[in-house]
């Protein structure tokens, strides 16, 4: 069966090894770099920006591609679903119309808002400075400011964290409107403490089938700290739970993804499929962060490991339906991120990566290449992450171990990784900061 895979990173990585466990897939590949993992993968490349969609149709077509795989949101937000559906070609990921619950924050909201779905959070959308000032000088609390649409995982900046108080929530407000940051319109939305999860389902129009829980680290450094980034690493448990996630919270989650599938297909007539994304946040009550139209990066490397189903049949069923359940191993995975120095922040020119990959298969380590090119035959980073490990064990702990002596094989100036992430240090601070919440 012939795929077509769009987008260039770990993530993607990650879908065109799980799709090419199936020895019948051929797989096609559109993505703006040149990543090593990809390109060996696959029969053919189409090197281009993931939303020029007019040449990957022409490449779909010529290549009679039967199912589309789409990574980015990018892509999905600009109709790669609806163009490929217009040439019978069915896409695992949504149609622009649904897409719009990750690309647009205001529709997310007022979906949750109109079909009553639990885990929404106050919040109020403007493009008006004055009445945006005037709900914070009367809003009681703290407040999250988000540009309504996309911004690379660079537009949501914090009360208390980036923004010291309400002036600085104001200067915000006013940058994004005038500079017309994330389409010049903002939410503002009460802001939920406590421990982030994330939730991800395949989902295939009415189906929804849940994967494990994974937490993700959004911190540029050691000890949860510095600026955000797009993920430094994410670990899952044996039991596709979160040491501070109760089998009750994570049914709630599931719950909250589920009445959105129906939400959306009443609102708008379509039926979503592809993957939906839930982050959440549990304090004393589960609060939704926000909704992806995709597999979270690096969320997708703590599941997608572990997955026993062929990854090939789930996405068949995503696109005819009939989908019923998926398996995973009852295992823990630890996820680190080699990035470079300064990445989310102020990354250095290309630098060369040396990446022992027989002595990390010999560590028992998986691999998957992110943002990176190839170029005769060396490996040079961009701006963005570049390499991903996975470590998969009976215990997080070994897990994370594996993770940390794997990532010894890589070598290069100006990159680094995030020690901490899977370790019992890190995962205990975070009980204690449960504790606070739940007492
Ligand atoms: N891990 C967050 C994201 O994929 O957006």
């Amino acid at each position: 069966m012939k795929f077509l895979l769009i987008g260039g990173g770990a993530r993607e990585h990650a879908m065109a090894l799980a799709l090419k466990k199936n020895t019948d897939v051929e797989l096609y590949s559109v993505m703006g770099n040149k990543n090593p993992g990809i390109l060996r993968l696959s029969e053919k490349v189409l090197q281009v920006k993931e939303t020029e969609l007019e040449r990957i149709r022409e490449f779909a077509v010529s290549n009679k591609i039967e199912i589309a795989v789409v990574g980015p949101e990018a892509s999905l937000g600009a109709g790669i679903s609806n163009l490929l559906g217009e040439v019978g070609i069915p896409t695992v990921g949504p149609k622009k119309e649904l897409a719009l619950i990750e690309t647009d924050k205001e529709f997310c909201r007022n979906v949750m808002a109109e079909y009553s779905i639990p885990a929404n959070l106050t919040y109020a959308c403007f493009n008006d400075f004055e009445e945006a000032c005037a709900y914070v000088d009367s809003y009681n609390g703290e407040l999250v400011v988000k540009p309504v649409g996309l911004t690379g995982g660079k537009g949501v900046k914090v009360q208390g964290e980036h923004l010291k108080n309400k002036e600085d929530v104001k200067v915000y407000i006013r940058e994004v409107l005038e500079r017309g940051i994330g389409g010049g319109r903002v939410v503002l939305e009460e802001k939920a403490l406590g421990e982030e999860f994330t939730v991800q389902a395949f989902v295939d129009g009415s189906n929804v089938i849940p994967m494990p829980a994974v937490q993700d680290h959004k911190r540029a450094y050691e000890g949860d700290t510095g600026h955000n980034t797009g993920g430094m690493g994410s670990y899952s448990m044996v039991d596709g739970l979160l040491p501070f996630l109760t089998t009750e919270d994570y049914n709630f989650a599931v719950d909250v993804i589920k009445k959105t599938v129906m939400a959306l297909k009443n609102k708008t007539g379509e039926s979503y499929r592809g993957i939906l994304y839930g982050q959440f946040m549990k304090g004393s009550e589960i609060k939704l962060i926000e909704f992806n139209c995709r597999f979270g990066d690096p969320e997708i490397m703590n599941v997608l490991t572990i997955l026993k189903s062929d990854f090939s049949e789930l996405c068949r069923h995503i696109v005819e339906g009939g989908l019923k359940g998926a398996v995973f191993s009852e295992l823990a995975t630890v996820c680190k991120y080699v990035v470079p120095e300064g990445y989310g922040f102020n990354p250095p020119p290309p630098c060369e990566i040396e990446v022992n990959e027989g002595a990390i298969a010999d560590e028992g380590a998986n691999l998957y290449y992110a943002v990176v090119n190839e170029k005769n035959g060396k490996l040079f980073t961009t701006t963005s992450r570049a390499v991903a490990i996975v470590g998969v064990a009976d215990s997080f702990e070994e897990a994370e171990k594996i993770a940390e002596k794997a990532i010894s094989h890589i070598r290069g100036e100006h990159i680094y990784h995030r020690r901490d992430i899977g370790t019992r240090e890190l995962i205990e601070r975070k009980l204690r900061n449960m504790e606070k919440f739940i007492g």
